[in-house]
């Protein structure tokens, strides 16, 4: 096993809980890196409606995926969250088209997508001092994390927010609509056959639906410098 210098953190939650939020603010508190896997899902999703595929040709998905030249860097001055690059095209801006967000787990239900993504993120992330977000990193991508965190809060209050942040945008927002997409997506990741979202048994839950982010990545980092302080480890 590759000696690792940092920490690997993962975490994951439903759509729309903070997780990459908490996790951007966990990861430069320490100087590691972050990403956002979800990112990654719909990345491909972007470039399959593209290229016009059918995105339930599980076969033509997953060649497409294994024939794009996949890139993670940083764009922010920190250095702190890798942003993905396929072919040489960031694609941050993309990614958030409502065609992708609607049609991104029909390309997380392919399995051979899924073990494809799972390679790449673990090669991300074996060097350690990483902290990953998604749906499946501590049950699937990374089972031996070192600090495993499971984010939670209630579909309503997750509407909220999402309601808040558009209505500060400036954009026409319905929270009845906002409430139903998020309990849909919650469905897709729960049902799905193949690593689906679920609590690893040895993560620490944290119920957000009450606590800002900070003092949901304060929970986290409190959490790391006791476990780091018990196995002589950590910076
Ligand atoms: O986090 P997000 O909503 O941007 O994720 C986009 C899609 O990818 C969504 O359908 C959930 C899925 N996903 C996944 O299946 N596994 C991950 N590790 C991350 C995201």
């Amino acid at each position: 096993m590759t000696r690792r210098k940092g920490l690997v953190i993962a975490m994951d939650g439903p759509a729309g809980v903070g997780k990459s939020t908490v996790g951007g603010l966990v990861a430069k508190s320490l100087g590691y890196k972050f990403i956002n896997t979800g990112e990654m899902y719909r990345a491909l999703t972007w470039k399959a409606l593209e290229d016009g595929l059918d995105l339930n040709d599980n076969e033509a998905v997953l060649l497409l995926a294994k024939s794009l030249d996949w890139e993670f860097k940083p764009v922010d001055d920190a250095g702190t969250t890798l942003k993905t690059f396929i072919n040489g095209t960031g694609v941050t801006q993309q990614i958030r088209e409502e065609r992708v967000s609607v049609n991104s787990s029909l390309v997380a239900g392919n399995p051979g997508v899924r073990r494809f993504l799972s390679k790449l993120q673990r090669d991300l992330g074996e060097g350690g001092s990483i902290v990953m977000e998604g749906r499946d990193i501590t049950t699937n991508v990374f089972p031996d994390a070192d600090v495993k965190i499971y984010l939670d809060a209630s579909p309503e209050e997750r509407a909220d927010r999402r309601y808040r942040q558009l209505k500060a945008a400036g954009q026409e927002a319905d929270r009845d609509k906002i409430l139903a997409a998020i309990l849909k997506r919650d469905l897709n990741d729960l049902k799905r056959e193949i690593n689906p979202l679920k609590q690893a048994p040895d993560a620490l839950v944290i119920d957000s639906t009450k606590l800002t982010m900070h003092q949901v990545a304060d929970k986290i980092l409190r959490r790391i410098r006791k476990g780091a302080k018990a196995n002589g480890r950590g910076k």
